[in-house]
């Protein structure tokens, strides 16, 4: 629903309530009361000091030459109207009027501008907050160049805003996207087993042990993304469990390398393993950092055109293990390497039909941070690669502290 349109009256209103005429007032309100009181303070001591000097003359011109004060004060009343006639009071009034007004504007434009300047930021943080609260996650607070270059609080609140922007953009693309791309993922299996399924039934495919097969196959890439999205789910709540036990890194890439090396050679792609000798450990859940592994495995050997590489290396250093997967090929593209971590996230492979659902990386990811590891994808110069880096577990560390 719309709101009414507001009315010149409604408008002047709100304008006088803003941060801005509010700031503004009370600047206004304390330069003039400063000038004021500067002004009455000024012209008080100015008086007391020409009495003071009327009083001094009084009295030398009594000392000196022996003049009555009664005398004096004529003569002095007449000074002063001489000095008001040469003086001009009435210019002096004029002069004096005009420069208090001018004092006036000039105190008026300074506070206007000091409030603006103060006021605009969060202006335009409130224009953009209420448009988020309205569903707009496009909404973004500008930072004007001065802000941009200062870190006071105004310009980190600007910036946080923003960056919360960004993220609540992203979580809600990502969940409408996710729900549609669920049961779009799910909808290209059933379709194909029901399919199969009546064809067997109307007779017109052959219900032989290899057809079935085929049908366990469905079913099982069914179970499989099932178990993804129960996986990706848990690690949300916060509940994913690890069976955590020390695990030695190098015998699980060893038994990876393995695994791949027919689908490898293949493909004409050689499959390299680099380890270094002393056994390298972490403390993980052995069949989750496999899954992770393996991940990495097939996407690698995927990007990989024929007679390229894939090498798998192992390091460990300073109480960090890294694992690097990499392979030749184009490497990431630019959206990939922003994006590829988001939940479906298949990028151009999905026209080209080399794609899985696009959970596996994100996947792989919450596992990683489960195991309270780091991972990143980056492009070499002959193609892509990832990284996992996990905290290594030293040697003086009791091996069965998981099982305890
Ligand atoms: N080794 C790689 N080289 C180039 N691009 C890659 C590589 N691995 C992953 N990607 C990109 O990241 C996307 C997401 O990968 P992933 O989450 O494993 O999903 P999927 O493999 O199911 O598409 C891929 O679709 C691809 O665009
Ligand atoms: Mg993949």
């Amino acid at each position: 629903m719309k709101a009414p349109p507001e009315t010149l009256w409604q408008a002047v209103w709100r304008g006088w309530n803003s941060l801005a005429a509010d700031l503004y007032k009370t600047m206004l309100g304390l330069m003039l009361f400063t000038s004021f009181t500067g002004f009455i303070v000024l012209s008080y001591a100015w008086s007391v000091f020409m009495d003071e000097v009327q009083r001094q003359t009084k009295e030398l011109l009594t000392a000196q030459f022996q003049l009555p004060p009664s005398q004096l004060d004529p003569l002095f009343a007449q000074a002063r109207w001489r000095s008001e006639t040469t003086l001009n009071v009435d210019e002096v009034r004029s002069l004096f009027m005009f420069s208090l007004v001018l004092l006036f504007a000039v105190l008026a434009l300074l506070a206007w501008w000091s409030a603006r300047r103060f006021a605009r930021p969060l202006t335009h943080l409130s224009a953009a907050a209420s448009r988020l609260t309205t569903g707009d996650f496009t909404a973004r607070a500008v930072l004007s160049r001065r802000l941009n270059r200062r870190s006071d609080e105004t310009a980190r609140l600007l910036r946080d805003f923003n960056v919360m922007a960004a993220s609540l953009e992203r979580l809600e693309r990502e969940r409408r996207y996710s729900v549609a791309a669920i049961a779009h993922e799910l909808r290209t299996p059933v379709t194909v087993l029901r399919g199969r399924l009546e064809g067997v039934r109307d007779g017109v495919l052959p219900a032989t042990s290899q057809e079935l097969e085929k049908l366990i196959g469905h079913a099982d890439l069914l179970s499989r993304l099932i178990e993804d999205l129960q996986l990706l789910s848990l690690s949300d709540a916060g509940e994913l469990r690890l069976d955590l036990a020390p695990v030695e890194v190098q015998d699980v890439l060893i038994r990876l390398h393995a695994d791949h090396g027919l689908k490898a050679r293949a493909q004409q792609v050689d499959l390299l393993l680099k380890l270094p000798s002393p056994p390298v450990k972490v403390m993980g859940d052995r069949r989750r950092l496999q899954q992770v592994v393996q991940n990495l495995l097939t996407n690698a050997l995927r990007h990989t055109p024929p007679h390229g590489t894939v090498w798998i290396a192992l390091e460990a250093e300073a109480g960090a293990v890294h694992i690097d997967i990499r392979n030749t090929g184009t490497g990431f593209t630019a959206e990939a390497l922003n994006r590829a971590f988001e939940r479906f996230y298949s990028g151009p492979d999905r026209e080209r039909g080399r794609s899985g659902s696009g959970l596996g990386l994100a996947i792989s990811k919450s596992l990683i941070k489960a195991h309270g590891g780091e991972m990143r994808l980056f492009n070499t110069e002959t193609g892509a690669g990832v990284q996992i880096t996990l905290t290594a577990l030293t040697g003086d560390e009791p091996l069965n502290r998981a099982t305890d």
